[in-house]
């Protein structure tokens, strides 16, 4: 329903989100930007855990093959027509060229073909809004937010202030972040703090000088010998292992800022002199040198140290904005135990909704549409693989 331009609004109002940033094909259909109708997830992990990464060209035929099937199965799984969809929202930057390509060229494609208003989303945006859906209505509403351990999305009894403590319990409100937030976002090309006045607006208060903290898991696990995509590999290896064991440094990086291209590295330093070997010893030919103990002490020391780090820049941020009504963690580091342990005050998407997946880009473009923004014109929407969200 379209109300005199400005606000867009619309009660069960559905959004067929499209994600294919990186190496996961996927479409999800999200009603009112809250209740997950369908989310269907095609991940290329099988294919590119052989050669340890993501080949961008791979990946873009890998999309290609599975989209329409994808899109389709979004649809089936939510039970609606073309006809019940209100619009369509797909993520058209950051990411591999190639890749944001094959979503876009679909959305817009489709768009046209059903006659839907199309909305182009930022990765990031999306990435947030995940901490707005419900992964299963009934259960989420229901959970107990004053609990110590959140089991999935994050609890609100925090040291934020008594005001989140005694929020009230079960409603379908209930759940949503309160503004004004702070929000660590934490992906494998990313790791920033966003301060969030409301919906829809983003100041980059804090953002990596050089790698993400997913790209340094990622380039761990690689020297340790663990699995393609590192983060999860190394957060199983450090269920073993002794985190006091080696000692890390943290870097010394300005204000709110990160970089963690000099972990990766004190890492690397660590295990050639743990193994006996110089520093000029290749990173492959390190995993054959260790054992698994050694694996486990490395991954769970390094894993407290990366969360050590974006635990103490946040309580720097919260210590900068001390009007900030709650804090929320998105992308898909999210996922990570220690790091949801160690911040109990936060909110985190579901596990499920931490790596990239459409039910957030709908949920993002939700947010965008009560906020006012227009769609996008389908036939001349562009792709930006590097572009901040502001
Ligand atoms: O958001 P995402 O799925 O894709 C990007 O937008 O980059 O994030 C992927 C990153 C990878 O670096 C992966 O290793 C990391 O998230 N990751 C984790 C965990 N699960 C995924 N890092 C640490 N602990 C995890 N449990
Ligand atoms: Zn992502």
């Amino acid at each position: 329903m379209v109300i005199s331009g400005v606000l867009w609004y619309n009660f069960n109002m559905k959004i067929l989100g499209i994600e294919t940033s990186c190496d996961e094909t996927a479409a999800a259909v999200v009603e009112d930007g809250v209740k997950i109708l369908s989310n269907v997830v095609v991940s290329q992990i099988d294919i590119f855990k052989e050669y340890g990464g993501v080949i961008p060209e791979v990946a873009a035929r890998s999309h290609l093959e599975v989209m329409m099937p994808v899109v389709h199965k979004a649809l089936t799984d939510a039970g609606c027509s073309w006809d019940e969809i209100d619009a369509i929202a797909v993520t058209h930057a950051p990411g591999l060229l190639g890749s944001l390509l094959i979503g876009t060229l679909t959305a817009r494609t489709l768009a046209i073909l059903h006659d839907k208003p199309l909305y182009a989303v930022h990765h990031l945006k999306s990435h947030v809004y995940a901490n707005w859906l419900l992964a299963d209505v009934q259960n989420s509403v229901s959970r107990d937010r004053t609990s110590s351990r959140p089991s999935s999305r994050g609890s609100a009894s925090c040291a934020l202030g008594s005001s989140l403590r005694e929020l009230p319990r079960n409603t379908l409100s209930e759940h949503r972040p309160a503004f004004p937030l702070l929000a660590l976002v934490i992906s494998g090309g990313h790791t920033q703090i966003l301060y969030m006045p409301g919906h829809n607006q983003f100041e980059i208060i804090g953002t990596t000088h050089d790698d993400a903290v997913g790209e340094c898991f990622d380039k761990v696990a690689k020297i340790l010998g663990l699995p393609y995509p590192g983060g999860p590999a190394v957060a199983k290896a450090a269920l073993s292992g002794d985190a006091k064991k080696y000692k890390l440094p943290h870097p010394k990086v300005n204000a709110l800022d990160f970089s963690f291209s000099g972990l990766k590295t004190a890492v690397l330093r660590a295990v050639q002199k743990e193994v006996g070997v110089p520093i000029s010893c290749p990173s492959h030919k390190l995993k054959e040198l260790l054992t698994p103990k050694q694996v486990a002490d490395f991954a769970a020391s390094f894993q407290k140290t990366a969360v050590d780090i974006l635990v103490e820049k946040l309580e720097m941020a919260k210590e900068q904005y001390p009007d900030i009504k709650s804090l929320v963690v998105a992308g898909g580091v999210s996922a990570n135990k220690a790091l949801r342990d160690s911040l109990p005050e936060a909110y985190f998407p579901d596990v499920k909704l931490s790596g990239d997946n459409g039910a957030m880009v709908a949920a993002a473009a939700y947010y965008e549409i009560q906020s006012g923004v227009k769609p996008t014109d389908p036939y001349a929407l562009n792709i930006y693989p590097r572009i901040s969200i502001n």
